[in-house]
């Protein structure tokens, strides 16, 4: 694919899709809970697709219509074993939530996934796990993995690593073993599964100070369906806020975006370098925010985010290297570590190819250091993404600043975001 320069500005207001975290959970939770759930907006790219599929041969009714989806679940112990083993494509959410959710079912599953997710670590949910009596053996702690459900025993688990990922799966295992799990995260991650678990009638107890946050919950009660709009994702969003920054004459909105406060931190971050974003119409919806936000071309000043920062906004650091690269002033973004263990090695590809652009950068431990310019130099035009739909996306809109840029592999971009391309030429990007 290839990005070139935008002389008109960003202009408009871009459709963006559903989340790809509600759209998940959209369809893992009312598959367990009893009822008829109504999905509507709900995400439909690969990724989702393959939790889809997933609980359509575990005997879940699945029905697609239009605009909505429609699961038909049957309870906590509905499921049934898979015929063969499951394929999760390169969906590491998927991965880590049922490895947990089937390690407290009574049968035998095996996971499998593409080449990029079988590297990606897994024994940071077999190990916690394991605590509650999991049987689950990893291929050299990734995929493909067997998970021989039994009954699991409660217990209380810190987490080590910051990831919803991991708290979801353990909180999806405790759901169907009796007694009470109690599950604490030391940093605040993303709560959709939270959110979601009480509004089914959980019973779920959530007890947070400061940062540290404990959730309880008692297992073995069934939960019930209710109907879902699932918001528009900030993530995807980013792109074209980020594109909308950087370009002048630019002015675009974007309906109704999820403004969770666990997952905004790229909105702090960037008003924090003086960008000119407007949250208009703040509102809830299945106990998430949500809002419409406006951004127009700002003078991007540089920053320092903390690796607090990291946990609000950990999907959102390619398109942030992008935004610091035009800032006028330097940046430097600490406590990246987690970023090496995503769909790639993400501060590897961010330096690499910001490089490549001509912009100074550099990596030093965990943290990301960007030394922006007035006139960047392109030295190899060719973008390396390893497959990785986010870096792609945040080169993309480099594109739009630099011109010609060859984005390497960009049908990942289909995992998330099927219709980006259509959109950013909508909005007056230049990508074929
Ligand atoms: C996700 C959690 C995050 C994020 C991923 C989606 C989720 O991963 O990077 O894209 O839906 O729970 P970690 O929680 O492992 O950091």
């Amino acid at each position: 694919m290839i990005s070139e320069l935008t002389k008109e500005g960003i202009n408009g207001s871009p459709n963006i899709p559903g989340d790809k975290s509600i759209s998940h959970r959209s369809i893992i939770i009312p598959s367990i809970s009893k009822g008829v759930c109504e999905v509507n907006n709900i995400l439909r790219s690969e990724d989702v697709l393959h939790t889809m599929n997933a609980f359509k041969s575990m005997g879940v009714k699945i029905i697609e219509s239009n605009k909505k989806l429609i699961v038909y679940g049957n309870g906590l112990n509905s499921l049934k074993k898979a015929n063969e083993p499951i394929y999760l494509g390169n969906s590491g959410t998927s991965a880590r939530l049922l490895t947990g959710l089937l390690a407290s079912q009574n049968f035998i599953s095996v996971l499998t996934g593409d080449d990029s997710l079988s590297k990606r670590p897994m024994k940071r949910i077999s190990i916690p796990l394991t605590k509650m009596k999991a049987n689950i053996e990893t291929t050299n702690g990734s995929l493909p993995i067997t998970i021989k459900g039994n009954d699991l025993m409660p217990c209380d688990i810190n987490l080590k690593i910051p990831s919803a990922q991991i708290k979801s799966g353990l909180l999806l295992a405790s759901l169907n073993t009796n007694g009470e799990t109690n599950i604490t995260e030391n940093k605040i991650t993303r709560n959709h599964t939270e959110i979601m678990l009480e509004s089914f009638g959980a019973n779920i107890k959530i007890n947070r100070v400061d940062n540290k946050k404990t959730i309880s919950i008692i297992g073995r009660e069934e939960l019930f369906s209710k109907n879902i709009d699932v918001p528009n994702d900030l993530s995807s969003s980013a792109f074209f806020i980020v594109a909308a920054l950087i370009n002048s004459n630019s002015n675009i909105t974007l309906k109704n975006i999820n403004n969770n406060p666990t997952r905004n931190g790229i909105i702090l971050a960037l008003k924090k370098m003086g960008a000119k974003i407007l949250l208009h119409n703040q509102r809830s919806s299945n106990n998430e925010n949500i809002c419409d936000i406006e951004v127009k071309s700002s003078n991007l000043i540089g920053c320092e985010l903390g690796p607090e920062f990291a946990d609000l906004m950990i999907d959102e650091y390619p398109i942030l290297s992008i935004a610091a690269s035009f800032a006028n002033s330097p940046s430097i973004f600490r406590g990246l570590k987690e970023l090496r263990v995503k769909e790639s090695d993400r501060l590897k590809l961010i330096l690499l190819n910001l490089q490549k652009c001509g912009v100074k950068c550099k990596v030093e431990g965990d943290d990301l250091y960007i030394y922006p310019s007035k006139n960047y130099k392109i030295e190899n035009n060719i973008i390396q993404t390893d497959f990785d739909h986010r870096i792609a996306m945040s080169f993309c809109v480099m594109g739009t600043k630099l011109g010609s840029l060859n984005i390497q592999d960009s049908e990942s971009i289909k995992t998330s975001f099927p219709s980006f391309k259509k959109e950013f030429n909508k909005v007056g990007g230049r990508i074929f």
